[in-house]
């Protein structure tokens, strides 16, 4: 039995995934964290610095930036300078003072993790959407969609690498395609990477678009935390690595005021988690991997939905519109499960399923997954 087997009780919690459905025999799977506790390594820092007793306002310390470097260096082959390094509480943060940091229009590829649609709008820029292409082969981006949805004055592309909800580990070609497209209007980059500690197929790899060239980390602002990977989201910690100094302090400067320090637990954890947690890791990703082709095998079972592979991250993006539900969210609610409505990541008629529960939890919640599919 593995220990990711094991079901942690996180009704009446702190939990905003589980206190959604409070007294309801609703299964969550919606909100992306998983149901699993964070590796040993994790805990036992936490409890070092808790007993420590003082809580302070704090900030890097040089064995937690060599941590970022070392595993940024050892994971992705990606070497960064300590100074191209911005600490953030959050991605969401980091997204929206992107937007703020540009004067012109922003672009992304839809469906796509909603605060990417409200981010520009938050920040007064305008957004500009292209659909990414479904094909036989899984999704793509349609780079006439991108050419089309160019403005004179666009001036930043969000990606999302993975991207969430599509699961889609970005392929170097693909990323190329992406840097020429932003060298030849100018764009900056701003490369959301949560998800890139969560690669289930052992064939692929995650490139950061920084990594690309130097031309391409020139343009870009690359997002990134332990928090998906290492199940540690609530510890709010993440940080932006932006190689070119101009850009790095127009963000900074977007930052001043409504961005706090770091949580001091959230840096301690993010050391522990890049320096500590390669087993619990590598355990994590079989234990997804055999969850995913189990949520692949019955979701394609069933008459009127269907998916693509999950190349990245623990969500199922999963096309219902067959069904000819007029509100499928609601309707799987009514069946015990509680999925994420696409309509928010500007797809009506598709549903986000998370993954990343104890075995027993998705086998019920798949259950009522198919009586809800052939009760519509
Ligand atoms: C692509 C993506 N970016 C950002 C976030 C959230 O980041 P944070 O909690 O650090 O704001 C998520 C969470 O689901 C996500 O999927």
């Amino acid at each position: 039995m593995s220990s990711f087997d094991q079901p942690i009780d996180r009704r009446n919690s702190d939990s905003i995934k589980w206190s959604k459905y409070a007294g309801r025999d609703v299964l969550p799977l919606w909100v992306a964290d998983m149901d699993f506790a964070a590796p040993p390594a994790v805990i036992e820092t936490l409890h070092r610095r808790i007993e420590h007793g003082v809580f302070g306002y704090g900030g890097p310390w040089p064995s937690l930036t060599e941590s970022v470097l070392t595993h940024l260096e050892s994971e992705y082959d990606w070497r960064i300078e300590a100074e191209w390094i911005v600490w953030l509480p959050g991605l969401v943060s980091g997204l929206n003072i992107a937007c703020r940091a540009v004067d012109g229009a922003v672009l992304t590829a839809t469906p796509i993790y909603p605060p990417f649609l409200s981010a520009p709008h938050f920040s007064g820029r305008q957004l500009n959407r292209a659909e990414l292409a479904c094909t036989d082969d899984g999704w793509r981006f349609d780079q006439a969609a991108l050419q089309a949805a160019l403005t004179p004055d666009s001036e930043l592309f969000l990606l999302c690498h993975p991207h969430n909800p599509v699961g889609r580990c970005w392929s170097r070609d693909e990323l190329l395609e992406l840097a020429a497209l932003a060298e030849a209007n100018d764009l900056i980059v701003c490369s959301d990477e949560i998800h890139c500690g969560l690669i289930l197929d052992a064939d692929k790899r995650h490139i950061p678009f920084a990594s690309l060239s130097p031309a391409a980390a020139k343009r870009s602002i690359t997002l990134m935390a332990p928090s998906k990977t290492f199940n540690i989201p609530g510890l709010g910690c993440a940080f932006a690595v932006i190689p070119d100094a101009k850009l790095r302090h127009r963000f900074e400067h977007a930052m001043h005021g409504i961005v706090p320090h770091v949580n001091v637990l959230g840096l301690a954890a993010c050391e522990a988690a890049y320096r500590d947690s390669g087993d619990w890791h590598r355990e994590l990703i079989a234990y997804l991997r055999a969850n995913r082709d189990l949520v692949i095998a019955t979701v394609n079972r069933e008459k009127g939905a269907k998916m693509k592979s999950v190349e990245a991250t623990y969500l199922a993006w999963i096309d219902v519109r067959e069904l000819g539900l007029d509100n499928p969210a609601a309707h799987f609610e009514a069946h015990g499960l509680g999925l994420s409505d696409g309509a928010d990541f500007g797809a009506p008629g598709w549903l986000r399923l998370n993954f990343g529960c104890p075995r027993s939890t998705l086998e019920e919640a798949l259950k009522r997954f198919s009586t809800a599919c052939r009760a519509a």
